[in-house]
């Protein structure tokens, strides 16, 4: 961390002394208008962030240390195409993907936009091809199936938003997700498809990962053991920037939609790895939702850090991560179109900033990203909210409501909202164990029964959460909801000085798998392995053998 963010952070520690022994009601109480100072609106957008440990002081002094970090300097840096991913000596420019203004945006003396804009016009064009059905199978019949093969960010951006946007479908084929190297994934989404009526996305940025070029190879067999190898070129097109090794699959270029190293995995939705949700809900949604994004952008290049969304949910993170200890972070919408949405973010938010070392390579001594996780509600109420409320990790979350529901059904809508303010509510206020015992002498419980059973009846409260309001889950909304994540990263990551945009932590898995291959394939020599490995391998081969 930079000498003086760290001098900000251990201010913001002596200053908790004062403020976090301070319980939500408190707060409240002193405050009784407290939303309006701490609630943020961005058109239909609405952060509520009143219900954290937090005082007017604590935001003062998280602006300070966001100054303290550089956090002007950098997000300059990155806008403005600076190899900010140092290890990977990399730009990192997802936000150019969305950048409607078109303003120009120059690497290595070149201004990307053009080839930004032309990539998208190709994207649009094939999707409105094959929604349309003017993109046919080898045998003249429209798609009813688009099945992409991709995995970590080549997968899990797409697929939480064809479910986020399911309602704009329309008449447009149905877009499936194939991501693990199980064959059960594969075998399971195949078994209800007719070939002939299926196209294939084969989606990896680099076109080397094993699970998608596994899942892909496959699927080329099963595609070819149908209809012939002649069938092969009408049922694939590919997004990827290595295009060579595209045509070495045996996919035409034509069909290929190209982007640019500078585009992190976790941060490709806006890019060709997005045409299934182009497919899926149409090009001019597909604008829609890259015009939200940009929005966000704008916000987050414009706005002065104490008015700026991602910068306070940014903020408001590290002074629960560290200032106030806490180690995980739960993203609850309710909204079960989202229910992809945590899954997202765990990439996202787990993969940029789950580092040890700082961005000149020393190591950390302070946490940085936490575990994030989570659910969509009110499933998550009759699961794991039990802990939320009384166990002994006090875990932040975030909440997420549509103000308006897409189904007229009842009073479905009312209800899910209700259970969605409620529980913020209960998770800040909780029950005090006076009141308990009030509500047991109420109904006539004798004293000992009171005494036994008021410790577990009360809840502690004074449990921080966001609660983000938006009209409904509209294209232009999610992009909004997407970039936001993205740039509360990218400031925590600024101010815990370390690279968000490589991933170095989940390649020496991918070398051993490599090099466990054979072993568990074929009984190839084990001897230099642990006797773990060995035990389990020899345990697995016998088990799998025929009878
Ligand atoms: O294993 C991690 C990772 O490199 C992610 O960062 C990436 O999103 C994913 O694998 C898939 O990579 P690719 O798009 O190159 O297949």
């Amino acid at each position: 961390m930079k000498p003086a963010a760290r001098v900000a952070l251990n201010e913001l520690r002596a200053h908790a002394e004062d403020v976090a022994g301070m319980h939500l009601r408190e707060h409240f109480a002193a405050d009784p208008a407290r939303f309006d100072s701490f609630h943020l609106d961005l058109g239909d957008l609405t952060l509520d962030y009143s219900k954290n440990r937090i005082s007017r002081e604590t935001i003062s002094r998280l602006v300070a240390l966001c100054t303290a970090a550089d956090l002007d300097e950098r997000r300059e840096a990155m806008f403005s195409g600076q190899t900010i991913n140092s290890t990977e000596g990399r730009e990192v420019l997802h936000t150019a993907l969305r950048n409607r203004s078109n303003r120009p945006v120059i690497v290595d003396g070149e201004d990307v936009m053009p080839a930004v804009n032309g990539v998208l016009e190709g994207m649009g064009r094939f999707a409105e091809d094959v929604r349309r059905g003017r993109l046919t199978g080898v045998k003249g019949d429209r798609f009813s199936h688009v099945v992409n093969i991709g995995i970590g960010g080549s997968d899990l951006g797409p697929a939480m938003a064809v479910a986020a946007l399911t309602p704009y479908r329309g008449d447009g084929p149905k877009v499936l997700f194939v991501s693990n190297v199980d064959g059960a994934h594969l075998s399971d989404t195949l078994a209800e498809l007719d070939p002939a009526k299926t196209l294939f996305l084969i989606a990896s940025k680099t076109f080397t990962t094993s699970e998608t070029m596994t899942n892909a190879g496959s699927a080329r067999a099963w595609v070819a053991d149908t209809l012939g190898e002649d069938a092969v070129g009408a049922h694939f097109a590919a997004l990827s920037t290595n295009l060579e090794a595209v045509s070495a699959f045996g996919i035409d270029t034509a069909r290929a939609f190209g982007f640019w190293d500078w585009v992190g995995g976790r941060y490709s939705v806006w890019s060709a790895i997005g045409l299934p949700l182009a497919i899926s809900i149409g090009f001019d949604n597909f604008l829609a939702f890259l015009d939200g994004a940009h929005r966000m952008d704008e916000h987050f290049r414009t706005a002065p850090w104490a008015e700026n969304m991602p910068v306070l949910m940014a903020a408001i993170g590290v002074w629960n991560r560290n200032v106030l200890g806490l180690t995980s972070h739960g993203v609850m919408p309710y909204d079960q179109r989202l229910s992809r949405f945590a899954a997202h973010l765990q990439q996202l938010d787990m993969e940029s900033n789950g580092k040890r070392v700082t961005l000149a390579g020393e190591p950390v001594d302070y946490q940085t990203g936490p575990v994030v996780w989570g659910e969509p509600g009110t499933n998550g109420q009759h699961a794991f909210f039990q802990l939320l409320h009384q166990g002994t990790d006090i875990v932040p979350c975030d909440f997420l409501i549509a103000a308006e529901p897409r189904e007229q059904l009842a009073d479905h809508h009312a209800k899910l909202a209700a259970n969605c303010f409620a529980q913020t509510e209960a998770l800040a206020f909780g029950k005090t164990e006076d009141e308990v015992r009030a509500e047991l002498a109420a109904a006539g419980l004798e004293p000992a029964d009171i005494d036994a059973l008021a410790p577990h009846k009360t809840f502690p409260g004074n449990r921080p959460t966001n609660t983000l309001i938006y009209r409904c889950l509209d294209p232009a909304t999610l992009g909004m909801l997407i970039a936001l994540y993205e740039h509360r990263v990218f400031v925590q990551g600024v101010i815990w000085d370390i690279n968000s945009f490589d991933q170095w932590g989940v390649e020496l898995g991918k070398a051993l798998a490599s090099r466990l291959l054979p072993v568990v394939r074929d009984g190839a020599d084990a001897e230099a392995l642990d006797s773990s490995t060995i035990g389990l391998v020899a345990r697995f081969r016998s088990l799998s053998e025929p009878g």
